[in-house]
């Protein structure tokens, strides 16, 4: 499709590119990033594409802090290396030895990182009056756009929420009302993994279609 296009038409092509970009974005981790600063036209990207995801009601309820300090960016590793220490014992023997082995962020070895905040709107919302939550589903779509936008770019992006979300908050300075969504390394990478780590290592399994959509009509 090109600018000019009125009606919004998308070609095949089009079409199969989206497909390989959904199918290529990976979760990554401390072990794939490069130091190398992001470009600002590219984060100004990946932050257009947050602000262009549907919300409910029109709310647009996101917020984010974009952090390149080392310091900061210490806090919330020791915040993961708490949290990280706790999750570990809540699993058998068996899938707790494997989770110690696991890199499960990139806080420090990513060159930015972004809080992701949900930030409520006082008074009622259209859309959100039987199901609160979906306020905070919104700013989750606006991380997918991110990560998707990202990975288009050859960018990495990890999600990390083993972490204590106050212990983030205080480390940023943010608002008591907000409420933190999603932390999320952001960097250059060595490479992308053509599959989940998670289900290289076996810890989980893709689900297969006919796992998960569900056939009968009702
Ligand atoms: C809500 C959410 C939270 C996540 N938190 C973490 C995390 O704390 N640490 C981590 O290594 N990966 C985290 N992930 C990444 C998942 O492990 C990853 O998406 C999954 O294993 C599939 O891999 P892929 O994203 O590369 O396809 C998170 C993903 C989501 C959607």
């Amino acid at each position: 499709m090109t600018s000019t296009d009125k009606n919004q038409q998308f070609t095949f092509e089009n079409s199969e590119t989206l497909r390989q970009i959904m199918n290529a974005r990976r979760d990554v981790r401390g072990n794939r990033f490069l130091p190398t600063p992001i470009h600002q036209e590219e984060l100004d990207k990946i932050y257009a594409a947050a602000l262009s995801a549907p919300s409910v009601g029109f709310s647009q309820p996101w917020e984010f802090i974009t952090i390149t300090d080392r310091a900061v960016r210490q806090t919330i590793a020791d915040s993961f290396s708490t949290e990280n220490d706790k999750a570990s014992i809540m699993f058998d023997a068996q899938k707790s030895q494997q989770y110690q082995s696991l890199k499960l962020e990139g806080i420090l070895q990513s060159p930015l990182n972004i809080a992701v905040f949900y930030n409520p709107k006082k008074g009622p919302v259209l859309g959100q009056t039987s199901m609160p939550e979906m306020g905070r589903y919104s700013v989750v779509c606006a991380v997918q756009n991110m990560w998707l936008m990202a990975r288009s770019l050859n960018i990495g992006i990890g999600w990390v929420s083993i972490v204590n979300p106050e212990h983030v908050k205080t480390a940023l300075y943010a608002p008591q009302d907000r409420e933190l969504i999603a932390y999320l390394c952001v960097g250059y990478v060595d490479k992308f993994y053509d599959k989940p780590e998670l289900e290289t290592l076996n810890w989980e399994a893709r689900k297969q279609a006919q796992q998960v959509i569900l056939n009968g009509s009702y």
